[in-house]
């Protein structure tokens, strides 16, 4: 059955969706995008995607098209009429499509941002084979630009990291800017030491994940300490677990980074515990 998606303000089967050749999100990737994840057909954090888009647009000097409630709406509808239990919500807003290729900003008097929503659904999202089993990282260096911070289409070199991993037998890449980690290809990274949770501080280096957000949270509330700084590939490698956030993947357990296994080279106790609160809390606060 073909989805129906949502452009511009119209709901369309997706086949019939379409966008300018001239859109700078596909001339320039000048567009911003969140993915927000359903359980039970319902949006976790969906306050916190919105947030985050706010901020994204704005750095861009995009206006945003739409208000929160109206974005909600969207989203729910998109979720009711494709009848997703368990999957995602990818959206998209770029500086739209003016007449001719420009590197200008074209006026936004007379033109208006693209909005493009579509949902993929995920059954094994929740009970993941690969959560139960860990998953494998590679080190690459971090060779993307200054404002990772801003969620913006540009994902080519995260794209290559990926593909960067799987050619080595690994599952995913995380990216090295002198010596220390900064984060997943698409997601926040974590390493576990003397039960203490350490993840690389917010900055323009990395997303400001949602899903880290959340996972911190619980982690405080359950007496988990949290240390947020930066660690190197030797201290990841010597750690007892490692994990990676995202609205995708939640929290998943890293049983291996280059080549070196981590503790039992199985998920780790804390992780698979985050794993179960986030899951258990997100569905809780569910909207
Ligand atoms: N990626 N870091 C990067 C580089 C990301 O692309 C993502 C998300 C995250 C985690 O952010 P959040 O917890 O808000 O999902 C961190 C999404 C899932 C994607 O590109 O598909």
């Amino acid at each position: 059955m073909s989805r129906i998606v949502y452009v511009n303000g119209s709901y369309l089967p997706e086949g019939e969706a379409q966008v300018s050749i001239f859109d700078r999100g596909f001339l320039m990737a000048d567009g911003v995008y969140e993915v927000t994840t359903v359980i039970d057909g319902k949006l976790i954090d969906f306050d916190g995607h919105f947030a985050r888009l706010e901020r994204s647009l704005g750095e861009l000097d995009i206006r945003n098209p739409m208000d929160r409630n109206a974005w909600l709406e969207v989203h729910r509808e998109l979720v009711a009429r494709n009848g997703v239990n368990l999957g995602m919500i990818y959206l998209q807003v770029t500086r739209g499509a003016p007449q001719d290729r420009d590197f200008v900003f074209p006026d936004p008097a007379t033109t208006a941002p693209t909005v493009v929503l579509f949902t993929q659904s995920n059954p094994a999202l929740v009970d993941s084979p690969k959560a139960a089993r860990g998953i494998k990282v590679v080190t690459i260096d971090d060779l993307r630009w200054g404002r990772r911070d801003i969620k913006t289409v540009q994902l080519l070199y995260p794209s290559m990291g990926k593909m960067m991993a799987i050619n080595q037998g690994a599952d995913d890449a995380w990216m090295v800017q002198e010596g220390e980690v900064t984060e997943g290809t698409s997601n926040n990274a974590y390493i576990i030491k003397d039960g203490r949770i350490i993840t690389r501080a917010l900055s323009n280096d990395i997303l400001h994940g949602i899903t880290r957000a959340a996972v911190l949270r619980f982690a405080r509330e359950a007496q988990m300490p949290v240390e947020e700084r930066s660690f190197t590939v030797d201290e990841a490698k010597a750690a007892d677990e490692a994990f990676v956030t995202s609205a995708s993947t939640f929290v998943m357990p890293v049983v291996e980074i280059d080549g070196v296994a981590l503790g039992e080279g199985k998920p780790g106790p804390l992780a698979t515990r985050l794993r179960e609160i986030y899951i258990e809390e997100s569905r809780k606060a569910a909207i």
